[in-house]
């Protein structure tokens, strides 16, 4: 039985994930090393609820009660629970070191659900003193708290039990988990990722300029344009999964990375949550 969940990383994503956990009834521990990032993190769900609120979807009690099953913290002693969602930096070793780092502080049952997007689960499983039938990819999708897809990978460690446990607990989310193997990138990673790449290229190119992709593409019948989706998900975390892709598919060229990117994320540029990416935002 999953009473309480503990997300790390309040980033982009975790922020999110807490969220729907909170919102789906778990007792949510929400942390982060940064007590700036957890700082935005409460304000984010605090205004996302209260958009709830005005659309007449939830009540001012309610949020108040969704807020308060989330406990912000700094401190990794406080996460302990019936499952980890790991969403930090997308590198292994951080990752490795903080799964590490949790191993020790709760109980050998405890499942460690990764959101990473395009780390190998098994090799995450396979690094960590964590038992490696209860680790397994959940991969929420951006916005968190929107996205209905949840991504449910098993490693060749993942137990079957494991595995029902983390697509269970997406279903109590209100979301529609699918069950993918773990492969470079998953499934939507890496077909999205010639989306992001060829757009690049594209401009790189000079063939049009990022509005115009993005307008056209838009106009096609995609939700979203590259260049806006590349600055939402974070030009940091999605240069990284090329990166994560390009090496698993032993550089293969259709993977490698754009420079118009690598610039960005070396100025600082990394999308809506810098305030400037390809496009500008107010913050
Ligand atoms: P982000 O950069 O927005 O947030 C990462 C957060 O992790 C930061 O607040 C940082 O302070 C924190 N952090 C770093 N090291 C930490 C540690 N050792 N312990 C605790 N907190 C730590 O990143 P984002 O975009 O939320 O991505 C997180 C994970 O989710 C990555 O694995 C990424 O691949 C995955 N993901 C990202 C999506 C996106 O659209 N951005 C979509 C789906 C998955």
């Amino acid at each position: 039985m999953i009473n309480t969940i503990a997300i790390c990383g309040a980033g982009t994503m975790g922020a999110g994930i807490a969220q729907v956990a909170a919102n789906s009834g778990f007792t949510t521990i929400l942390f982060d090393i940064q007590e700036p990032g957890l700082e935005k993190a409460r304000n984010q769900i605090t205004k996302s609820l209260g958009v709830a609120v005005e659309k007449g979807r939830l009540s001012a009690e309610t949020r108040e009660e969704i807020l308060q099953r989330i406990t912000f913290t700094s401190d990794a002693a406080h996460c302990v629970a019936d499952v980890i969602i790991e969403a930090i930096v997308e590198k292994m070793e951080v990752k490795t070191a903080l799964l590490n780092q949790l191993a020790e502080i709760n109980r050998e049952d405890t499942i460690f659900a990764t959101n990473t997007s395009s780390l190998s689960v098994t090799e995450l499983a396979a690094s960590v003193s964590v038992n490696p039938s209860r680790v397994a990819g959940m991969h929420f999708f951006n916005p968190a708290h929107v996205m209905k897809l949840v991504e449910v990978i098993s490693g060749t460690q993942t137990s079957p039990e494991t595995a029902d446990i983390v697509y269970e607990l997406a279903l109590q989310m209100g979301k529609v988990p699918v069950r993918v193997k773990d492969s470079p990138g998953f499934i939507v990673n890496r077909v999205a990722r010639h989306y992001y790449l060829e757009a690049m290229r594209l401009a790189e190119q000079g063939v049009a300029d990022f509005s115009t992709i993005d307008q056209l593409l838009e106009s096609a019948g995609f939700k979203m344009g590259p260049f806006a989706l590349m600055d939402l998900i974070g030009n940091d975390i999605n240069l990284a999964v090329t990166q994560s892709l390009y090496d698993a598919f032993r550089q293969a060229p259709r993977f490698k990375p754009s420079i118009l990117q690598e610039q960005r994320v070396k100025d600082g540029k990394l999308g809506r949550k810098t305030g400037i990416g390809f496009y500008r935002y107010e913050q």
